[in-house]
């Protein structure tokens, strides 16, 4: 088998490609051979050497990858359900970027002959994001208007698309103005393209009364401003920080960190009570041990996406062997939808 291992924090060129002997399973496993793998903004802070979570379960060295799809290669003990070439998707923590992934058998799902490997490989974590978000972490009300960050990238695009089938009402917002129609396509009421507008002005226009909820995966540079625009008993969602890094590497990533992350506001208990307003967040890669909220959550969207009731956002495939530009476009902050790899 082959795999992308990271040695030492770094670049692009860190993400190397190893052999290995092909996995065995262990009891109730599966090993799965790879057609496509989803790549996330979370891949370049590992790859980076910043994500808590990869530090704390698997150290250096690492392969990293959250979801991918394929064919079954081999069953465990234990499994009876799956054969040899059954169509699967499924999750891992860490360890996607390889030509075989070994997962629990909870992990993994049919996945129908109407769905492509890369839409497949593409879907779990940021509708997995979206829905913990909007539905496990808080309670959003039909008919509430919500900030949704980053729209037309992977997340953004699953949020509104899951705030569709909330009946909630949703201004998107974009960096570029190519993104501007992709948001409008995925259901946003209202895209504010903040490379032409001003974002606040927007916000303020579009929801006088205020926000219910904001969806943040920028971190410093929207979190003040999000948290002042809501409305008494609205919700801010923290749930990335990709505003911390600059959008190519060099010294200037580690520089732009630590100054971002010193900048970062603080919200003192006392004030989100006497404003009624609320601060949440969430790392996803922290609950693979709550197989019960994974299944719970899996069941809603497996149905919603198998019944075309949500899709996925335009998908750019790649090679496996350009792992390294997919990177590169990811961290320019110039892609729309979700990005894969290709076996
Ligand atoms: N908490 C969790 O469990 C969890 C799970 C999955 C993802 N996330 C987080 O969710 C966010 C989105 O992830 P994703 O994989 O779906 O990525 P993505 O949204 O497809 O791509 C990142 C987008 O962020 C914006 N951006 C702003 N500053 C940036 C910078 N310095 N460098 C690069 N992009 C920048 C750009 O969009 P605009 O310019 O249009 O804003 C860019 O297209 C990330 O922060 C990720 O870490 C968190």
């Amino acid at each position: 088998m082959e795999k992308i291992v990271i040695h030492r924090p770094g670049g692009f060129n860190r993400l190397q490609f190893e052999t290995f002997p092909d996995p065995l399973p262990g009891e109730n496993q599966v090993v799965v051979q790879t057609k496509s793998i989803g790549v996330n903004y979370a891949d370049c802070v590992v790859r980076m050497g910043y994500y808590a979570s990869a530090k704390k379960y698997i150290g250096w060295p690492i392969t990293p990858g959250f979801e991918f799809s394929g064919v079954v290669s081999v069953v465990g003990k234990n499994v009876g359900d799956l054969a040899a070439g059954t169509r699967v998707f499924g999750v891992s923590r860490f360890d996607s970027y390889a030509s075989h992934v070994v997962v629990p058998r909870s992990q993994l799902y049919f996945l129908p002959e109407h769905i492509s490997f890369e839409e497949a490989a593409g879907f779990p974590v940021i509708y997995l994001t979206a829905y913990y978000a909007l539905y496990m972490l808080v309670h959003i009300f039909p008919g509430s208007t919500i900030l949704i960050h980053s729209a037309a990238g992977g997340v953004g695009s699953a949020l509104l698309q899951l705030a569709q089938l909330g009946d909630w009402r949703t201004i998107g917002v974009v960096g570029s103005s190519h993104k501007v129609e992709e948001a409008k396509e995925l259901g946003a009421d209202w895209v504010i393209d903040k490379s032409k507008e001003n974002l606040w002005q927007m916000v303020e226009k579009y929801a006088p009364q205020g926000l219910d909820a904001v969806l943040d995966g920028n971190g410093v540079t929207t979190l003040r401003e999000g948290y002042t625009h809501l409305r008494p008993t609205g919700k801010l969602i923290s749930y990335g920080y990709h505003a911390m890094f600059a959008r190519e590497n060099s010294i200037l990533n580690h520089l732009k960190l630590i100054y971002s992350y010193l900048r970062t506001p603080r919200f003192h208990p006392i004030d989100l009570h006497n404003n009624n307003r609320s601060l949440a967040s969430f790392n996803l890669s922290f609950l693979f041990d709550r197989g019960d909220l994974l299944e719970i959550a899996m069941r809603s969207l497996y149905s919603w996406f198998t019944e075309g009731k949500i899709r996925m956002p335009k998908v750019t495939v790649y090679p496996f062997r350009e792992v390294s530009r997919a990177h590169r476009d990811l961290q320019s902050g110039k892609t729309v939808g979700k990005l894969v790899l290709n076996l």
